[in-house]
């Protein structure tokens, strides 16, 4: 065993020793990841998209993967929030193996989870008001009044303050996205999961979508995973990237790390007018 580990081990941290080893090899602290994947893989037929993935994410993080289309980057998020399981390997999230946990254990640990879907899937016959109420109405906790401030409380939030009572079709791409978010923070997850925010939507409006990512990862201090294919919003507003290709990461580092990597992966997001087609 590392002294390394053994340091980590002797802060107290309650987490198996691989998971130390891939915190510190990945993001040089001795806490707790919220989120942890060790060797993680993961096959659809004769294509890997995990392949033997070790990875942490911390608590208050924003943690942006980009990469190029089917490598795998939403089945991350799923394996994440326990909706598919590791062929082999070890998912931990919030200091929990989700192989170890029973379906019931599963599902109370997803309440803690936001999930930002790609689509971001609203319910058409519902206002915004209704669809971010929805969480919380599914687990019968709360009374009607505290449903009420919550969900206000929540549009509030994402800048929908007075567009409650409109209905999906009613509003813009960038209102649809700002509402699926007030859905992900109503019941104030600790990993909030976010697939392809800006897809879709203008530039403007995708600074704004960026920007209120960032906000509400401050806000809240969750560990936020963001897949993206934009760059150049990831280098604005990500703690760190990881570029996902052949179900691994080629590399994850800050933003200033990334911009000056000469892998001719990065250099294609970077400058995609200057790339080959073969590094894509
Ligand atoms: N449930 C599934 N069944 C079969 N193949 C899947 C499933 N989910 C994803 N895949 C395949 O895995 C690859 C990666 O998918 P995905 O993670 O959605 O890619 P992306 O990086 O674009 O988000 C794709 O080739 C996709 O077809
Ligand atoms: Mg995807």
């Amino acid at each position: 065993m590392s002294s390394e580990v053994r340091m980590a081990q002797d802060a107290g941290v309650a987490m198996d020793t691989q998971c130390i080893r891939a915190a510190l090899a990945d993001a040089g602290t001795r806490q707790t990841p919220a989120i942890c994947f060790v060797d993680v893989m993961k096959s659809f037929g004769e294509r890997h998209v995990q392949d033997h993935q070790t990875f942490s994410v911390q608590a208050g993080e924003l943690f942006a993967i980009i990469g190029p289309s089917g490598t795998g980057k939403s089945v991350t998020l799923k394996l994440i929030a326990g909706l598919l399981r590791p062929d082999a390997g070890e998912v931990r999230v919030l200091g929990k193996t989700l192989s170890e946990l029973s379906s019931k254990e599963l599902s109370q640990l997803r309440r803690r989870i936001g999930f930002l879907f790609q689509g971001g899937a609203l319910l058409g016959w519902k206002t915004l008001a209704e669809n971010v109420a929805l969480p919380l109405q599914e687990h019968g906790r709360l009374t009607a009044n505290e449903i009420e401030a919550r969900v206000q409380a929540a549009l509030a939030e994402v800048g929908l303050k007075d567009a409650g009572e409109l209905y999906p079709a009613e509003v813009s791409g960038g209102m649809l996205k700002r509402a699926a978010f007030a859905r992900a923070i109503i019941e104030n997850p600790e990993i909030l999961l976010f697939d392809e925010p800006t897809s879709g939507l203008d530039p403007v409006m995708a600074y704004t979508i960026d920007s209120l990512v960032r906000k509400i990862n401050r806000a809240h201090h969750a560990a936020c995973v963001v897949v993206t294919h934009d760059m150049a919003g990831a280098l604005r507003y990500a703690d760190r990237i990881a570029f996902l290709k052949d179900g691994r990461f080629l590399i994850v580092d800050t933003p200033e790390a990334i911009r000056q990597s000469d892998l001719p992966e990065i250099q294609s997001f970077l400058n995609p007018e200057q790339t080959e087609v073969s590094h894509v």
